[in-house]
């Protein structure tokens, strides 16, 4: 039996809930034809949902096991595979966020638990997107990556539109981690717990914590359980102590209640500038704004101040919240030396290097929408931070190491090292990012401003999506306040004001064709890249290699790229700058062919999906 390090202190504060896109996700997942519905449903062991629905969601853990099996050992790597910030499993287990776990050593992973009921499955659980590697199946990845915290019958049921075994490299498929809410919320949150064959109810009591007694009324006497069988056993001592309340107070005490009173005001300040912006939508407009506006009337009435009460509540069990001075310390009192880009400084704290953007108090827009989000091929948030004596709020990010993929293709040494596999592989990542924007938020998130400036390689050279300063939620809305970069504004949005997820697509489109020919969005006489492009290959369907072949970049010129490949991309692009929303492809459509296009060079190439080749920097 491992030796958990759980005992009680009352100072610990934070309590970490994960992916709030998740419930919206899963209920998408359950809305998509289901080929094997009507069949009895699987057999899955793991918990049914309580009766009383109205438990759901809540915050549960999982403890899982640093480097066993394939698992990843590094704070950083666990957070990424279960999608939480790194922050928030480090101080869940009471660690450093620098430590190094020891192979072996038990982390409490915090999730949110949801009962997502459906026909098929009527069991909790939380929503984890796993992206498949060569060789992966459902069973390998349940017993090796996510330790038996499910089952394969369970990831089959709940990826109903996937063939398990024909899986394509790339896919992202959901693992419901098994989870369970207590009856009432005064009890301890459960921790889901992979009962070993070493343990015993007194073991896992002693290491939790606990007693006997509520292991059995949980799961069952002790004799019919077997090994490896999932079961709960309430949280230790020290995360239970730090409630909402506790977190509040906490927050209270470190910024001055002067301090709350203004993240309060913060808040009000942003509803009142969305109440205003949803005014200025012109009729017509879709169901996603009058989701929004009703949203925004519910912040403004009398009830309101108990919503945004919520509000903050939420962030601070999904945030850490920083402290000014700890901020400072980490940025050198933000020096210019600390700078990356625009107001993001680099700061280290605990060791971690993260990205600090300085913003004026319009951050809480970009909590919100951040909030909603979460995936790989997006910058995660991992705090924030507000100064009420000058009127500034902090965002904290994770930092991407390798910076900008403008940096990148502006930088012809550097261009030369990203080869054709890395760029398509940038492409894709992309693709996914986008399209987990566009399918899996709801209501749906608009980026809005996508450009090749916003996308962050890291050190693997795997694309994030970042800045959501001028992200928007619901589609179709109409704004005459005109935003964005030139060189990506799609033609509809600058003359009509239209938003809609098509105007990313647009834009996706000139990133694709900056990868492809190396050149700026805007050349230097002011020529936008998809005019000039629009005019070198004509309006006709289809596209000759030789054309694509003297209009790339030089830096892939001079490498073994496959032709037919960088012309499947360049008619990708194409068919995302179509003038005609309507006509330009979803970024599902995109993904889909992309990920295509990235088999068909592995095939081409003969290396299998990994690191790119990308030389030391
Ligand atoms: C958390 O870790 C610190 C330092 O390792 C230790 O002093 C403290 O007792 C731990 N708290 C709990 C509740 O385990
Ligand atoms: C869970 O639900 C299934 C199907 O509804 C049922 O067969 C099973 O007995 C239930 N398990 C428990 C522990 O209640
Ligand atoms: C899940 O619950 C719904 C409603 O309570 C019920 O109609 C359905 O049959 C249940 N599905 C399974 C698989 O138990
Ligand atoms: C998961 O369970 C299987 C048996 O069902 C076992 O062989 C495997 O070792 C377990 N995985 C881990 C990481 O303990
Ligand atoms: C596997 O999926 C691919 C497309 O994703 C399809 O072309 C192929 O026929 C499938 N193979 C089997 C055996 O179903
Ligand atoms: C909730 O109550 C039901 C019925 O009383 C019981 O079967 C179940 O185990 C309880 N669940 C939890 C998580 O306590
Ligand atoms: C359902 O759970 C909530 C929250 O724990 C509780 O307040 C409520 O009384 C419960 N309702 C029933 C019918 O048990």
């Amino acid at each position: 039996m491992p030796n958990l390090k759980f005992h009680g202190s009352a100072e610990f504060i934070g309590a970490a809930a994960a992916a709030a896109a998740a419930a919206a996700f899963v209920l998408l997942l359950f809305l998509l034809p289901a080929p094997s519905a009507a069949q009895s449903p699987a057999s899955t062991d793991g918990f049914n949902c309580s009766a009383n629905q109205s438990v759901y969601p809540c915050q549960a853990y999982a403890l899982f096991r640093a480097g066993i099996a394939s698992s990843p050992v590094d704070l950083a790597s666990v957070g990424d595979l279960f999608g939480v910030s790194r922050l928030m499993v480090a101080r869940a287990s009471n660690l450093s966020v620098s430590s190094v776990p020891s192979v072996g050593e038990p982390l409490l992973v915090p999730m949110t638990c949801s009962c997502p009921s459906s026909f098929q499955f009527n069991q909790s659980y939380f929503p984890v997107q796993y992206q498949i590697n060569e060789g992966d199946t459902y069973y390998a990845v349940s017993t090796a990556k996510f330790q038996n915290l499910t089952l394969y019958p369970a990831v089959e049921v709940v990826n109903p539109t996937l063939v398990p075994t024909n899986l394509t490299i790339g896919v992202f498929v959901t693992f419901p981690i098994f989870c369970r809410c207590p009856n009432s919320s005064a009890s301890a949150a459960l921790v889901t717990y992979v009962y070993q064959p070493s343990d015993t109810y007194a073991s896992v009591a002693a290491a939790f914590g606990t007693d006997v007694a509520s292991l059995a009324a949980l799961n069952g006497p002790e004799s019919a359980l077997s090994p490896y069988a999932v079961i709960t056993v309430p949280s230790p001592l020290f995360v239970e102590r730090k409630g909402r309340g506790a977190a509040i107070a906490g927050l209270a005490a470190g910024l001055g209640v002067l301090g709350l009173i203004c993240v309060v005001l913060g808040f009000l300040l942003a509803r009142a500038w969305w109440g205003e912006e949803a005014s200025r939508r012109r009729g017509g407009a879709g169901r996603g704004a009058n989701v929004g506006k009703g949203d925004e009337a519910r912040g403004g009435g009398a009830g309101g101040e108990a919503k945004l009460m919520t509000d903050i509540s939420d962030l601070l069990d999904k945030y850490r919240v920083f402290g000014i001075e700890e901020l400072r310390r980490a940025t050198s009192d933000f020096d210019e030396s600390r700078l990356i880009q625009g107001s993001v400084y680099k700061g280290v704290i605990d060791g971690e290097v993260l990205a600090v953007k300085k913003m004026k108090w319009n951050a809480s827009h970009e909590l919100r929408i951040l909030q909603k989000v979460n995936h790989t091929n997006l910058v995660k948030l991992e705090g924030f931070c507000i100064d009420s004596t000058e009127g500034t709020c902090y965002l904290v990010y994770e930092h991407v190491e390798n910076g900008s993929l403008s940096k990148w293709l502006r930088d012809r040494d550097a261009a030369r090292k990203l080869n054709w596999r890395a760029r398509l592989r940038i492409a894709l990542d992309l693709a996914y990012g986008l399209q987990y924007i566009h399918e899996h938020t709801w209501p749906r998130v608009v980026h809005k401003d996508i450009k090749s400036s916003n996308v962050l390689l890291d050190a693997k050279f795997r694309a994030k999506i970042a800045n959501f300063g001028l992200a928007k939620t619901g589609c179709n809305a109409v704004t005459t306040h005109i935003v964005g970069t030139q060189g990506y504004i799609a033609p509809e949005y600058l003359s009509d004001g239209l938003v809609t997820t098509k105007m990313d697509v647009f834009a996706y489109g000139v990133v694709l064709l900056e990868l492809v020919s190396g050149r700026e969005a805007v050349s230097e006489d002011g020529e936008a890249l998809w005019v000039e492009a629009e005019a070198f290959f004509g309006q006709r369907h289809g596209v000759k290699e030789a054309r694509v072949m003297a209009w790339m970049d030089a830096a892939l010129a001079e490498q073994s790229c496959p032709p037919e490949s960088v012309v499947s991309i360049v008619n990708v692009a194409r068919a995302c700058l179509h003038k005609e929303p309507s006509k330009r492809p979803t970024m599902v459509e995109v993904a889909y062919t992309l990920s295509k296009a990235d088999e068909m060079f592995s095939d081409f190439s003969g290396d299998s999906l990994g690191v790119p080749d990308v030389a030391a920097r």
